[in-house]
């Protein structure tokens, strides 16, 4: 139902690891938009990292800020916003989103993402004795709500350039039928 919607942004949803927030800073730098990070400007609310969130308040407090920001989306204009990887599974949120934004999944498969995500430690959901097994079960629950996306692009074999390209493609193509 692209064509009678607003389509005003961009937003990226999509696993820890997809590279939501690479590509989207190359996205909204190649169509001059402005890149917004929902876990940034959480963060920056906060003063504190995602990590601290999830460790003093709890995960129901951090959704909740996150369900909070999504509600401001509405208002922005020429904005690539890229998501934390469980935005979508409030389906309030996915809605939200698309009223003014195409909605694009990244996607990957549990070992591509556990090749980069690894040697990271600033993600609370995968700080786990077994992050692979984690990331699986999380990746098969949320399987569900990355695929009610617009479109799903794959970033298996792809470079960020090559996503961002396929991105914008996309954008530009839900465009000219909107129009
Ligand atoms: C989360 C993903 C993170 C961040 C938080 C929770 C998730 O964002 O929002 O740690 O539930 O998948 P990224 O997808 O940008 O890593």
């Amino acid at each position: 139902m692209i064509d009678t919607r607003k389509l005003a942004n961009i937003a990226l949803i999509g696993f820890m690891g997809t590279g939501k927030s690479s590509v989207g800073r190359l996205v909204a730098d190649t169509l001059h938009f402005t890149f917004l990070d929902t876990d940034d400007v959480i963060e920056a609310r906060a003063g504190k990292p995602i990590t601290e969130i999830f460790a003093q308040q709890g995960e129901p407090a951090f959704r909740q800020l996150e369900c909070g920001l999504v509600g401001e989306l509405t208002r922005r204009d020429r904005t690539v916003i890229a998501t934390g990887g469980g935005l979508p599974v409030n389906p309030a949120n996915l809605a939200s989103l698309k009223t003014h934004a195409l909605v694009v999944c990244l996607w990957a498969s549990p070992e591509k993402i556990f090749e980069r995500v690894r040697h990271q430690a600033h993600r609370p959901l995968l700080n786990n004795p077994d992050p692979m097994a984690k990331i699986r079960a999380l990746l098969a629950t949320r399987e569900p709500f990355y695929h009610q996306a617009d479109v799903l692009v794959n970033t298996e074999m792809r470079s960020i350039k090559e996503v961002a390209h396929q991105v914008i493609h996309q954008f530009r193509l839900a465009q000219s039928v909107h129009r």
